[in-house]
């Protein structure tokens, strides 16, 4: 059961969103309502596919609209740091935005999130950027796999915005080894030189490994169509050889990866742990309150699975 909005929409409701290009896959509105009635908040989460040209204007449409705050999925996530007035340390360290929160500007000259305001007394908004990825990854490996992070040999299987991030944040919470796999495999290489610079302790290569590891990471997109070919070269790294196997991929709920890898004997978990926790603390983010994690997690399961 879905739970719905305590109150029907009306002129004084309020509004986060996500953009993204494409969007209609998303799982967020369902997520982010239940965690926004469970809350009593009379606002809503919508979802708007915006093309990347346009997302300076549908930025500055949020805040003439004195919306709470913004979710930025593929592709925008990175163009987004450079239309933003202000960045978090968060989405400075990790060079992306997908949590954005609007603030207002007080006759103190204070300025507060706009969720915690009337919308009417902010004198001016502003918008700050966020990145809540990082953190979710961690997490979801930890709860969903068991993992001990500290020490691990991990193969990341992509180097876009999101394997780019996975990648640099187990080495930053203590991975020894990472092996670093990309179609295009000169982006691998800036990954893992960025990688060596900041991290210098973690060995860092590219391609795959010949020994076993703790975990192989799904951050490509191959694995969302039913055609797509399989993100790992089996022939050069039988799928035996990783102890666990984690797809960002939450939709489908079990891509081909995930089928073999279980299969395989494999541990395995797909994204939905990573959903839930960026967005989780995207809510937090704008609301200022804790996030109704079990709520969030029973909306999610609902819509990704059509069950809990
Ligand atoms: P995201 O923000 O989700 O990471 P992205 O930056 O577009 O999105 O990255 C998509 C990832 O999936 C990249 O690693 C991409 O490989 P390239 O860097 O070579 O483009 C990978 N990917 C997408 N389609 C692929 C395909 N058909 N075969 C192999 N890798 C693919």
């Amino acid at each position: 059961m879905h739970q719905e909005p305590t109150s029907a929409i009306n002129a004084s409701t309020r509004y986060c969103a996500v953009y993204g290009w494409p969007i209609r896959h998303s799982a967020s509105p369902a997520m982010q309502n239940a965690g926004l009635a469970s809350l009593g908040l009379d606002w809503r989460y919508l979802a708007f596919e915006v093309h990347p040209d346009l997302l300076g204007e549908a930025l500055a449409g949020a805040r003439a609209m004195k919306f709470i705050g913004l979710n930025l999925t593929v592709p925008h996530k990175l163009l987004a740091v450079n239309r933003v007035d202000l960045l978090d340390d968060s989405a400075r360290l990790w060079g992306a935005v997908n949590t954005v929160r609007f603030e207002g500007r007080l006759p103190s000259g204070a300025w507060r999130p706009l969720g915690e305001l009337d919308p009417s007394a902010a004198l001016e908004i502003r918008s700050q950027g966020f990145n809540t990825d990082a953190e979710a990854i961690t997490r979801s490996l930890e709860e969903d796999l068991g993992l001990r992070l500290e020490g691990l040999a991990a193969v990341v299987l992509g180097a876009g915005g999101a394997g780019r991030v996975a990648a640099l944040k187990l080495a930053a919470e203590g991975a020894s080894r990472l092996w670093l796999v990309n179609r295009t495999a000169e982006k691998a290489a800036t990954v893992a030189r960025e990688i060596n610079h900041l991290y210098p302790s973690v060995k860092t290569q590219l391609g795959y490994p010949a020994e076993a590891v703790d975990l192989i990471l799904n951050a490509t997109s191959l694995g969302l169509k039913a055609s797509d070919a399989l993100p790992l070269d089996e022939a050069v790294f039988p799928l035996p050889r990783a102890r666990t196997v984690y797809d960002m991929i939450y939709r489908p709920a079990e891509t081909p990866l995930l089928a073999k890898a279980r299969q395989a004997g494999c541990q395995a978990a797909n994204g939905l742990g990573m959903l839930l926790y960026q967005g989780a603390r995207a809510l937090e983010i704008w609301t200022g309150r804790p996030a109704p994690i079990d709520i969030m997690r029973k909306a999610l399961k609902e819509n990704v699975y059509g069950h809990v």
